[in-house]
């Protein structure tokens, strides 16, 4: 079984003053996580998708779902936790409790802020982890990085063409995330807030999923107007 895990736990502090967090902003007259949910619901290889929110804002998500989602039947709306990683640990458990896991159970995981997500991103992401690959969805990075171990100085200045800009979704299959996860100290879980990190820091092999510059994730107010943008290119499609 496939689940879309779309990971709105966060608070969204770099947005600033807001009443909200980020996920409930509006673009294009409907809140960013109600678009990213959208492209989820539209893949039907999705079992469930799950949204996972933190606790005092579940009651107000699953009001958005119904009153913008007419399709909304696949759609469960859970408690998310304290850092990413452990959102999407819920996510398991919640997938767990109610259907099992096995081999075949799937984790689509996807930034609820990322509301430009395509559907061929996550077939290509559903089509790997079917095939038992671990993948993330990437951009070739366009600035060239530069390294600054004290934030002073540059420390080095590594090849670009060997530098990527991740994105999501990640996905992987549920179990062998639950296991690696287990396996880390509490200190790590805190640092480690990315799911492919946990991956690559086993040593497990993590593949890439070209990705979209325009998959952006709304993070700061300027990504607010630029998601306006993209939302009338995107309608213009
Ligand atoms: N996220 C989550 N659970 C957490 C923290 C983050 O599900 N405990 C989600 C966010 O809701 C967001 C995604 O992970 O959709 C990407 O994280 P980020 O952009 O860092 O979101 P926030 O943590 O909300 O933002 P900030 O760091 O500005 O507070």
């Amino acid at each position: 079984m496939i689940f879309g895990a779309v990971l709105a736990g966060g608070k969204g502090t770099r947005m600033g003053n807001v009443d909200k967090p980020k996920q409930f902003l509006t673009i294009g007259g409907k809140p960013i996580i109600v678009h990213t949910v959208e492209k989820f619901v539209m893949n039907d290889k999705f079992e469930k998708v799950i949204v996972l929110c933190p606790e005092q804002w579940i009651s107000y998500t699953k009001d958005l779902f119904r009153k913008y989602l007419p399709d909304g039947s696949r759609v469960e709306v859970i408690q998310g936790g304290a850092v990413r990683n452990e959102t999407i640990m819920n996510a398991i458990r919640y997938v767990e409790e109610n259907y099992g896991l096995d081999e075949d159970t799937i984790m689509v995981t996807h930034d609820a802020v990322r509301p430009f997500v395509t559907h061929r991103i996550i077939e290509e992401n559903i089509e790997k982890a079917q095939q038992g690959v671990i993948c993330d969805t990437v951009i070739p990075a366009t600035d060239t990085i530069v390294e600054s171990r004290d934030g002073a100085v540059i420390s080095a200045i590594p090849d670009r063409k060997f530098y990527y800009q991740g994105q999501t979704p990640q996905s992987f299959r549920a179990a062998a995330f639950k296991q690696l996860y287990q396996e880390l100290t509490e200190e790590e879980r805190e640092v480690l807030t990315d799911a492919a990190k946990v991956f690559v820091m086993k040593g497990e092999k993590v593949t890439l999923v070209q990705g979209e510059t325009f998959n952006i994730k709304v993070t700061y107010p300027y990504d607010l107007q630029l998601a306006e943008t993209l939302l009338g290119g995107e309608k213009k499609c």
